[in-house]
């Protein structure tokens, strides 16, 4: 399968390791052959159509903070140049998502699509504002569209809803989706101030260079838009939500909460209304888990409320639930 990678920031430097550590295996399990033919950073590109060496390309990055130095020939390609004149079957866009105008990452998925590429997205950007519409250019090109990494990071948070939950009709749904904020309320409770809060978060990585994303409840956001959409049969883009972020969270409010033994949470949910905000919850709520952990209730029909809990986040984390959705075209493509 050849495969271009747009983007190659940790989650991308993790899916390259993890094709080159896991090769072998990957081949004998699975008959999966990941042939990376290109990839691009937001500095220039590393070109080769019958496969770049994985190590090389990591050194490469390593070295000089950008796959341009891959060859002496230095390519600076953009994304677009490498979609439109290299060949290859899938796109892995994994550039940083961004809720204004959704670039670049936009433009790659379309380019591919409307060139017969597959995409597997881990950039949630694209998929909160425009869901609809490109569902319908995936399907308009026939192609296969995979995102299981939007929303839970590696746990498969889409796809137990989506497929194991196949046959039930989901009701409604509630779950804490964004790590960084349960970090932050996580150690509020213990007596933080928020700003203390925030800078250990920050010391610690977790916090997205534009803390906004995640402090005002875009991301969370974001992931609530991708569940309504896959999971609910929604038609809805980022503007439908009703979103307030943890800032105006003070110890007070959370001392109160612990008084009625209730945390309190960033909570996206859907429930007739699509709405992310702090909301207090119980503490025997087996969705009330702490540090940087995400965790999501469906409520069904038939089986009553089922809480999936996992890490959110993290690049091996996600390059996993990207193996998973290449391991899925895969086995469609033999199918077919
Ligand atoms: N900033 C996000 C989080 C990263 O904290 O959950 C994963 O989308």
């Amino acid at each position: 399968m050849r495969i271009i990678l747009c983007g190659f920031g940790v989650v991308g430097q993790s899916l390259v390791k993890l094709f080159d550590s896991r090769s072998e295996d990957l081949y004998a399990k699975y008959g999966l052959k990941p042939r990376v033919v290109g990839v691009f950073d937001s500095k220039g590109s590393a070109v080769d159509s019958s496969g770049l060496d994985l190590q090389k390309l990591i050194e490469a990055k390593k070295k000089s903070g950008t796959v341009k130095n891959y060859s002496d020939t230095k390519n600076s390609m953009s994304g677009i140049e490498m979609l439109k004149h290299v060949e290859a079957d899938i796109l892995i866009e994994t550039t940083a998502s961004n809720y204004k105008d959704a670039e670049p990452g936009m433009s790659h998925i379309t380019t591919a699509m409307k060139k017969g590429m597959h995409v597997i997205s881990v950039n949630k950007g694209p998929l909160a504002l425009a869901f609809p519409s490109l569902m319908e250019l995936a399907v308009y090109n026939q192609v296969m569209f995979k995102f299981s990494g939007t929303v839970g990071g590696g746990t498969p948070i889409l796809d137990y809803a989506k497929n194991s939950l196949s046959g039930e009709r989901i009701t409604s749904f509630a779950g804490i989706l964004n790590g960084t904020t349960n970090y932050i309320l996580s150690n509020m409770s213990t007596g933080l101030s928020f700003d203390s809060a925030l800078k250990d978060a920050q010391s610690k990585g977790y916090v997205e260079a534009d803390e906004s994303l995640d402090l005002d409840g875009l991301d969370a956001a974001a992931k609530l838009v991708i569940l309504a959409n896959w999971v609910m049969g929604m038609k809805v883009t980022l503007p439908d939500i009703d979103c307030t972020g943890i800032r105006k969270v003070t110890t007070d409010d959370i001392k109160k909460a612990d008084k009625n033994n209730c945390s309190v949470k960033l909570i996206a949910s859907c429930d007739g209304k699509l709405v992310v905000g702090p909301k207090e919850i119980s503490n025997d709520d087996p969705l009330c888990v702490n540090g940087t952990l995400n965790a999501i209730a469906f409520t069904s029909e038939h089986s009553g409320t089922q809480t999936i809990i996992g890490r959110g986040a993290g690049g091996i984390e996600t390059a996993s639930s990207i193996l998973r959705d290449l391991l899925d075209i895969r086995q469609e493509i033999a199918r077919t």
